[in-house]
């Protein structure tokens, strides 16, 4: 059997219409400030695109490019700014961040209202808390549209969330429990991650190793979402599961590239747009 593979560039480009189509009915354009601090070429990558992105959709959206050597007050005093400005809706900072700054002194220091990543202790808090309407991380949600759009069986399912990260795997586990499904969540210390990987109806990888879940550590059937993004000794971009013998195996499996990635980019929009709602009204 081969898995039928969930094409996340499709869902992502649906969705980015589906904003820009409400972004053009409002009567003002929501704002969008990404910080990027310092020099990390992936970072680039990362902030032109999701740039570019708000700005296809209709979104006022600038990138603010601060030097590497920036001081953590500095950055801050930054932030205080754009918390302040009335035409900024949603702030996204970039990370990873210099060694001289303190990633949970930034994402402390962010209106909560602004935190289109959804990493602050309050947005953090309420969807630990079991409420998911608030501003969401990117990427989790992403996987939730993908999981949906996938037609994955969700209460009751054994899922599986490798990796235990701020950014994508404590909230992934809170969605997904959200939604029902019986949750683990394994990460490095795990004893015998390929046993917890046969178990899981729904396995959603993000650790950063390339190729790391084998195709027999998969269920028959299982859904599979790959977040993980490296690039392999031949320089092509791999995931975190090794796609070749996983695809004999799954029911569904996400591609690395054309799978997460675009969904990401795709939910800081709908969060923009959901920030900028809540703070102004419909417009
Ligand atoms: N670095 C890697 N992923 C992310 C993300 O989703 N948001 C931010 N701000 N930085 C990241």
């Amino acid at each position: 059997m081969t898995a039928r593979i969930i094409d996340g560039k499709a869902v992502a480009q649906r969705l980015r219409e589906e904003v820009a189509r409400r972004v053009a009915g409002l009567s003002f354009r929501p704002g969008l400030r990404v910080i990027r601090v310092g020099d990390d070429p992936a970072s680039g990558v990362y902030v032109r695109n999701k740039d570019r992105a708000a700005a296809a959709a209709g979104f006022d959206s600038a990138t603010l490019h601060l030097p590497a050597g920036i001081s953590e007050a500095a950055l801050l005093a930054e932030l205080a700014a754009l918390n302040a400005d009335p035409a900024v809706d949603g702030i996204l900072v970039q990370l990873p961040l210099p060694p001289q700054i303190r990633p949970e002194a930034v994402i402390d220091a962010l209106d909560p209202a602004k935190d289109v990543d959804g990493f602050h202790p309050l947005n953090a808090g309420r969807l630990a808390s079991g409420e998911t309407g608030g501003l969401l991380p990117c990427t989790p949600k992403g996987v939730m549209h993908l999981l949906r759009e996938a037609g994955a069986a969700l209460p009751g399912a054994r899922a599986l969330v490798l990796g235990r990260s701020r950014i994508v795997g404590r909230p992934m586990a809170q969605l997904l429990l959200a939604a029902d499904c019986t949750v683990t969540v394994a990460h490095s210390r795990t004893r015998d991650l390929a046993a917890e990987c046969r178990r899981a109806e729904i396995l959603v990888a993000a650790v950063g190793r390339a190729a790391m879940v084998r195709g027999d550590w998969i269920a028959e059937d299982a859904v599979v979402i790959d977040v993980g993004i490296t690039r392999g000794a031949d320089g092509r971009l791999v995931g975190d599961v090794a796609f070749a013998e996983a695809v004999t195996r799954a029911g569904a499996i996400t591609p690395v590239p054309g799978g997460v990635g675009p969904m990401t980019i795709a939910c800081l929009l709908e969060n923009t747009l959901q920030a900028a709602l809540a703070r102004r009204g419909g417009g």
